[in-house]
């Protein structure tokens, strides 16, 4: 029997990619950057199914191309890159790779957080310039206490909710604003539900986690931001276009908040002429939260395991569109 014919944007970690190999009748992207547009337009006329990284647009376009594709296998927990609404309609199965990367996710928001608040990067690079002269002083590189401090969580899902369980070990006062309450939360760490100015005007630092959409495009905009305390730092490793850059670099030139820690941005990457990247008070990472040898080998593997489960006739484990059952069934 012909093997199902899939194209990988990119080359995953081999732990995914050996298997895909092994299954299926794989074509892979081989450079370390993503196929432009028209490649991908190209190869998806001719294939079952297609592995995308977020980084890949699969619009109407791609869809448009598509003559026999079953499958779009995202190796993200994120989906935004994706016309899931049209692919449901075309009987695209659309999949991603929740839950194993929260923790590392949470870890990595947490990581951004202390960053800020201590000054990490500042003062790696003060050492490492030569303006360590003085071996103590008592006012070098001041920077805020995160115990004891609040912490207010925006969109309090698996991510959200891990963030907030780590502010319970730092003795924090937890916040949280989401469109459905957690009772758990509540219950377990003591989490306030409060509406999103609320948080805004309370919290001493913000962490966000809420999926782009609609309605979370600019949500955190200049009108947020001006609620913050002026000693108060904003965290996003979700998405970048959650907050409007433009408001977010005049609130931290202009002093209107303390920091921001951030590992995505509107446009990515980045420029280097962004010129939040021209802010001592600001941390950046090239949205490498999910980014840890374990975490990226077991999302490569579920890519392959909801491949599989599609191409042996089962539903697949990380089904982001189940209404496209009503259309097609898994074959
Ligand atoms: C990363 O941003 C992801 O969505 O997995």
């Amino acid at each position: 029997m012909l093997k199902p014919k899939v194209y990988v944007t990119r080359e995953i970690p081999e732990r995914g990619l050996k298997t895909i190999k092994e299954r299926f009748d794989a074509e892979v992207w081989p450079e370390y950057g993503p196929p432009p547009k028209e490649v991908i337009v190209e190869k998806v006329g001719n294939v079952d199914a297609i592995v995308s990284l977020l980084s890949d647009e699969i619009d109407a376009e791609v869809f448009g191309a598509a003559r026999k594709l079953k499958v779009v296998a995202q190796m993200a927990v994120g989906f935004d890159n994706i016309d899931v609404k049209l692919a449901t309609k075309r009987g695209i199965y659309v999949t991603n790779t929740p839950e194993v990367l929260t923790e590392t996710t949470a870890d990595f928001a947490w990581a951004l957080l202390m960053a800020v608040a201590r000054r990490v990067v500042e003062a790696d690079r003060y050492v490492r310039t030569g303006k360590w002269k003085v071996s103590w002083h008592p006012s070098m590189l001041l920077g805020r206490d995160v115990h004891g401090a609040t912490m207010g969580i925006v969109g309090a899902g698996r991510i959200g909710s891990s963030v907030a369980k780590r502010a319970k070990g730092f003795n924090m006062k937890i916040l949280y604003y989401d469109v459905v309450s957690r009772p758990e939360l509540e219950k377990e760490l003591g989490a306030k539900n409060v509406d999103l100015d609320t948080l805004f005007k309370e919290s001493d630092f913000i962490s966000v986690h809420v999926p782009l959409t609609k309605q979370t495009y600019h949500m955190i905009n200049e009108e947020k931001l001006r609620l913050m305390k002026k000693t108060a730092y904003l965290i996003n490793n979700s998405r970048g276009s959650v907050i409007d850059e433009k408001a977010l670099y005049r609130a931290l030139k202009e002093e209107w908040i303390a920091g921001a820690g951030l590992d995505v941005f509107e446009r990515e990457p980045t420029q280097l002429n962004n010129p939040l990247l021209m802010l001592d008070n600001v941390v950046v990472a090239p949205h490498i939260s999910s980014s840890s040898h374990e975490t990226r080998s077991r999302m490569a593997e579920m890519v392959a395991e909801n491949l599989m489960a599609f191409f042996e006739g089962t539903i697949p484990p990380n089904l982001v569109n189940p209404e496209v059952l009503k259309i097609r069934k898994p074959s």
